[in-house]
């Protein structure tokens, strides 16, 4: 039985929005400014360094107080709580989720199974601290007594977007001197063309991996230690002075060759995707020092507390995960698109998609029903201006409903002559257009021809959120993963799914260990697949003959 009352569609909630939303599905954005003229400066949230205007939503104010009713009658104060308490809600892993803890302050206490967690967290934060220092002060040396200074994070999904957004995002803060590659993919170009103008004598490879088992991860590391080795003259003494590991399993780490004392650790408790400020941000702590890797974790700890004990309709995190099930289960959107305004955040809308997709596509409810609503929309994204000469045609014209949340900074990091005066602009613009458009009448007005009006017509009436922050930090990128991580687990105590586990990467990692012998065969081993599968099998077995 599915006791959950948001999948249930007699939840009074739900039914009190899907009500709603039959009275207000045809008004315009243009209509509800004109009837409250301030929902610009209402419908806005400020809170630690973060603005949220989510007033070019198609929404009252009575939506938002229907949406905190639905996010009460789903308990969702209970399951914050109970995240934040340490209880095992990821079920089908019977984990605690945890990544609060990676940032809760020296002095806090978190007891998972009887132990203080937080003290764990900071002894590797210290362990990391430490070792960043060597490395960055040049005193941690290569095999042949060079100084370190190129760094190769190879992982792939948390073990790779995170460090690799985070790089992107603070690079302005990095230190120059070092030279940071991330080898993710198993295509063998990924690692080749992130080495090929590195010296060994020079470079530490970070081997990130939660398990320590992903076959992308490994085959890297291998081919990672081959090229070093051959660059070394092939004493595997060099190993020990060259990588180091980011995992939970001590043991595998081991079995690889890499010495525990060179291992950061982490926990179960940690997804791969919540982890980027564990020790998987290593590299993002040797890129920006200690102090500004501190800075940032302070940022996301802010984040949690606001999470934890705002109220609903002034909470950043709940509200911009109750506005996209608003997006998404009554307006019919299916997308969300990530337009950040700052070219140091082009990574932050491949980060999300893990995030968020992996979190919330999910099929069925705790309890295993089916769910009787659409779950996770698919967020994707560019950095603005750019992704406006490409995509946002079809946000302005297509057929579809596309929400959009604009992330902009009132400050540049490179204020030069008057770049961010139009970048500024741009994203005021974009969303100005999408809500309100351009009617018939005013094209006409315009002297345009009759046979053009329609084609440049602007609908409107596309929603948005605008966030922003005064300009990109450390402190501020922690709030902004936060924020998002947040939402996320809105949205799956609304829809009441796990967010935690991705058993649907399972069967695609394990078709393709059973394919690979196949490929690689000596004699012609018998095919079980489909015919397509089959065929396409041989094809390439032909080829590699
Ligand atoms: O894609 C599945 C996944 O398990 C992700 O959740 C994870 O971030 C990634 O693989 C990498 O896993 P690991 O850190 O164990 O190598």
């Amino acid at each position: 039985m599915n006791s959950h009352p948001s999948s249930h569609p007699q939840n009074p909630a739900w039914t009190a929005l899907t009500e709603h939303h039959h009275k207000l599905c045809h008004v315009h954005l243009r209509e509800l400014f004109a009837e409250e003229p301030l929902r610009g400066e209402e419908m806005v949230i400020d809170a630690i360094g973060l603005t949220l205007d989510y007033s070019k939503n198609r929404m009252y104010r009575e939506t938002v107080a229907l949406l905190v009713q639905l996010a009460e009658s789903c308990h969702l104060r209970a399951r914050i709580e109970a995240m934040f308490r340490g209880d095992r809600i990821n079920t089908t892993e019977n984990r605690s989720v945890l990544h609060i803890a990676l940032r809760a302050p020296r002095t806090a206490s978190i007891v998972v199974d009887g132990v203080d967690v937080v003290p764990q967290v900071h002894a590797v934060l210290d362990k990391m601290t430490a070792f960043c220092n060597r490395v960055r002060r040049g005193e941690w040396k290569g095999y042949t007594g060079n100084r370190i200074r190129n760094i190769v994070n190879i992982g792939i999904g948390g073990s790779d977007l995170g460090p690799v957004m985070a790089y992107e995002a603070l690079k302005h803060y990095s230190d120059r001197s070092l030279v940071f590659r991330f080898v993710s993919n198993i295509d063998g170009t990924d690692f080749v063309e992130a080495t090929r103008d590195l010296d060994p004598s020079e470079t530490l490879v970070i081997v990130s991996s939660k398990t320590f088992t992903t076959q992308e991860t490994m085959t890297n590391a291998l081919s990672a230690r081959e090229w070093l080795l051959s660059g070394l003259g092939g004493d595997s003494e060099a190993v020990a002075k060259h990588f180091v590991a980011v995992s939970t399993n001590a043991e595998k780490v081991s079995q690889f060759g890499i010495d525990t004392a060179n291992m950061f650790g982490f926990w179960d408790w940690v997804g791969g995707r919540y982890s980027m400020d564990s020790a998987i941000g290593l590299s993002t702590m040797l890129a920006i020092g200690p102090e500004a890797f501190l800075e940032m974790l302070g940022g996301f700890h802010a984040m949690d507390e606001h999470f934890r004990t705002t109220p609903f309709d002034r909470n950043l995190p709940a509200m911009l995960g109750l506005i996209s099930v608003w997006n998404c289960n009554f307006l019919g959107a299916h997308t969300l698109a990530i337009l950040p305004y700052d070219q140091y955040l082009k990574r932050f809308p491949a980060y999300l998609q893990q995030l968020t997709m992996e979190s919330n596509g999910k099929q069925v409810t705790l309890d295993g029903q089916r769910v009787s609503h659409s779950t996770g929309p698919i967020y994707w994204g560019e950095p603005g201006t750019n992704g406006q000469h490409s995509f946002y045609q079809l946000i302005h014209q297509g057929t579809r409903l596309i929400p959009c949340d604009f992330i902009a900074f009132l400050e540049s990091l490179h204020p030069i002559g008057d770049h961010h005066d139009k970048l500024f602009a741009n994203v005021l613009a974009q969303s100005e257009a999408l809500a309100f458009g351009k009617t018939t009448e005013q094209v006409i007005a315009e002297g345009t021809p009759q046979e053009l009006v329609p084609h440049r017509v602007f609908e409107g009436n596309r929603p948005s959120n605008t966030i922003l922050a005064q300009k990109l930090t450390p402190d501020i990128l922690g709030k902004l993963v936060a924020l998002y991580e947040h939402a996320v687990y809105t949205q799956g105590v609304i829809w009441n799914i796990n967010c935690f586990d991705q058993w649907g990467v399972e069967l695609g990692k394990a078709l393709a260990q059973r394919i690979v012998p196949e490929l690689t065969a000596s004699s012609e081993a018998p095919l079980q697949h489909d015919s397509s599968t089959n065929a396409l099998i041989r094809r390439y077995r032909d080829a590699r003959s």
